[in-house]
């Protein structure tokens, strides 16, 4: 190689070292555009000028010239092009405001009646009722005439109910999932049957059209009422407390004889009396029976082998008094502050 085009070649090396020192100490936009036309400019650009001596050189020179040359400036086009690149990126305005608080998480709670629904389900699991559930929407027959309502009865003005079309309706209680848990399983049976039920009644402070119940079956061989009292007087107290006052008063269900109502005593006042329990010290909170043979015969199951007992209570009932909640529309009202009370009950 001639001693030029060796010169010419570290010039070149020269070069680009220098640029790519200035290039890194470049701080603005316009810095990097004057170095651009300083280094690669068509005309007067450095590189330009060394590039402008090849045609006075051998060919093999010019070649290695050429090659050091171009390698030059491709270096120094691809450090100008990434230092724009950083300086873009650094002037883009960050994405949000990053001074702005942040919004607190917010838990949510379980409502009211979801709570004592699981709690009542949980305390029968350990009576070994497992859970079971129906549709809201249900056949006449399953919510009534299977459990021996004869058609007219004035039993059915115990239920007011919201009839869809003929032979269909709301059901107006749990009950109805009884007859298919006995349809769909044999004996022996125990369930418990959370779920929403319908009846056509004043919205009022105890009063809602829309409410919850739970119900319980248990179907075996040689079943008493000695066992009805025991499970429904165990669950009382494991619900409401040790020890409560629990009393069983005769009634009439068309789905269970002997049926009975059961009281327990006012959780307000314990029994001395208050407006709560209009005095008596005694609050209702389910009904309760052995099943009627008539339903037994209605689902296929032999009344001769087999007896059982049933329960049914109100949840929004009992989340009232678990709660001391005044009013049954408070449960319905979507009040963030009333919800918010129930956050660690879960
Ligand atoms: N279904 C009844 C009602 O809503 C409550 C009830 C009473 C359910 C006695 C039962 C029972 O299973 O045995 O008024």
């Amino acid at each position: 190689m001639s001693d030029r085009a060796a010169d010419l070649v570290a010039a070149l090396a020269g070069l680009k070292a220098e640029a790519e020192q200035q290039i890194r100490a470049a701080t603005d936009g316009e810095a990097l555009q004057r170095l651009k036309t300083d280094y690669l400019g068509r005309k007067a650009g450095r590189v330009s000028v060394i590039l402008r001596e090849l045609p006075s050189l051998e060919a093999d020179a010019r070649r290695t010239v050429g090659q050091a040359a171009n390698e030059a400036k491709a270096a120094i086009e691809q450090r100008l092009a990434e230092a724009e690149a950083a300086l873009a990126a650094a002037a883009a305005p960050p994405a949000g405001d990053l001074t702005m608080p942040s919004r607190p998480a917010w838990r949510g709670a379980l409502h009211p009646v979801t709570l004592v629904g699981t709690e009542i389900c949980e305390i029968f699991h350990e009576l070994g009722f497992t859970r079971a559930v129906g549709p809201e929407a249900e056949t006449e027959r399953n919510n009534f005439t299977a459990l021996n309502f004869p058609p007219g009865h004035p039993a059915l003005d115990m239920q007011p109910t919201f009839y869809l079309g003929t032979g269909t309706l709301l059901r107006s209680h749990t009950s109805p999932v009884q007859i298919r848990v006995m349809e769909a399983y044999q004996p022996p049976i125990r369930v418990t049957i959370p779920g929403r039920c319908y009846r056509r009644d004043p919205f009022d402070a105890s009063h809602a059209p829309v409410f919850t119940q739970v119900e319980g079956l248990c179907v075996d061989e040689g079943i008493t009422f000695v066992d009805l009292k025991a499970a429904i007087t165990f669950f009382l107290r494991r619900f409401f407390a040790a020890g409560v006052k629990v009393r069983f008063r005769p009634s009439f269900f068309p789905f269970t004889e002997p049926s009975a109502e059961v009281d327990v005593e006012c959780q307000l006042c314990h029994g001395t009396g208050c407006p709560a329990c209009k005095g008596t010290g005694w609050m209702e909170i389910l009904g309760c029976g052995m099943v009627d043979p008539n339903v037994f015969e209605n689902v296929g199951i032999d009344p001769e082998r087999y007896t059982g007992w049933a329960f049914g209570m109100g949840l929004d009932r009992a989340a009232m008094l678990r709660y001391r909640i005044p009013d049954i529309r408070m449960l319905f009202e979507a009040d963030m502050r009333f919800h918010r009370q129930f956050v660690d009950s879960a």
